[in-house]
């Protein structure tokens, strides 16, 4: 091995990373529900120095194979958090959460490599949840979608001036959901950031704490007060002009009584519903309209975050 940590060597690691869904309607930058749809990956320490992806699924042939990738990237802020030499390294990546939709793809690569990197050092250093939720928002930028990745379930993520903090809680039964992802129009986080205002009024801001405390409620307790608790004064109206086709299908599917909302910063749209029954006819409302072709994701939540696996050590002497 050239360098690093002799320690490391012949170290592998599968990680297993979910979907998530940010904002929730009133939840702006600070609830995410994590969703059992996910983004697997491989890495492996090698003798020389560098890094090789291999990128199979989504963003094939689209997104960076080179120490510029998002996974790689985040595997080193790790490393370098800890002051430790980072290794060559094996990286295969196996996508399904579709780029640029709200589903939580680069929260996805943030959590995976933060969570690779961590697997890989096992034993060599101890790094804990509020390290990682540090480690992650500092590359993701805000914690809302990086804490369900990380933790699973339905997360709360505020900041304190000593770091990001998350509260899981558990979703309710009753609760199920789909997320529908248009075929292809994308949105960049930056740009949807973009269209927000430097500060809005105060009964908008006084119309989320309500819509936001009620959503909690109804996430572990009453599904019955979910549309009640989906409406939003902060984003989703400021961000319309960008995500045309959205608005218009959460108009629709609000005026049919769904809880319907942006997902993440759009273009997706999720749908939080009180029974499995309540889903299927929010799926043939989407398939009914026309204009745009969406793929309907019926999907569970996910109670578990990231995993990793490590494998044992395959040392060439
Ligand atoms: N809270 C974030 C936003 C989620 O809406 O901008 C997207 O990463």
């Amino acid at each position: 091995m050239t360098g690093g940590d002799a320690r490391l060597r012949g170290r592998r690691v599968t990680v297993r990373v979910p979907a998530s869904s940010a904002n929730l309607g009133p939840g702006f930058d600070t609830l995410g529900l994590a969703l059992a749809y996910y983004d697997e990956l491989e890495v492996a320490v090698r003798d020389e120095p560098g890094a090789t992806v291999e990128v199979h699924g989504v963003g094939a042939g689209e997104v960076p194979t080179d120490a510029s990738n998002l996974i790689v990237r985040s595997i080193a802020h790790l490393f370098a958090d800890r002051g430790i030499e980072l290794p060559g390294l094996d990286l295969v990546a196996r996508n399904v959460i579709p780029h640029g939709s709200g589903m939580g793809s680069s929260a996805a690569a943030i959590v995976g490599g933060l969570m690779a990197a961590r697997g890989l050092l096992d034993g060599i250093v101890d790094i804990d949840g509020d390290e990682l939720l540090r480690l992650a928002t500092e590359l993701e930028g805000h914690p809302d979608n990086v804490a369900p990745a990380l933790f699973g379930g339905l997360t709360i993520a505020w900041t304190t001036p000593e770091g990001p903090r998350h509260k899981r809680l558990t979703v309710h039964r009753g609760v199920s959901l789909l997320v529908a992802a248009p075929d292809s129009v994308t949105v960049s986080t930056a740009l949807a950031r973009s269209l927000q205002p430097e500060s809005v009024p105060h009964e908008d801001a006084i119309f989320n704490v309500s819509r936001s405390a009620l959503l909690i409620a109804a996430l572990i307790q009453s599904p019955e007060l979910l549309f009640a608790a989906t409406e939003d004064k902060l984003h989703q109206t400021y961000r319309a002009s960008a995500m045309p086709a959205t608005s218009a299908l959460i108009e629709q599917l609000r005026a049919e009584g769904f809880a319907a909302v942006v997902s993440g910063a759009g273009p997706s749209v999720l749908v939080l519903c009180s029974d499995p029954a309540q889903r299927v006819e929010a799926a043939a409302v989407i398939e009914r309209q026309s204009t745009t072709p969406w793929t309907v994701h019926m999907l569970a939540v996910d109670f578990k975050g990231a995993t990793v696996v490590a494998h044992p050590a395959e040392v060439v002497a």
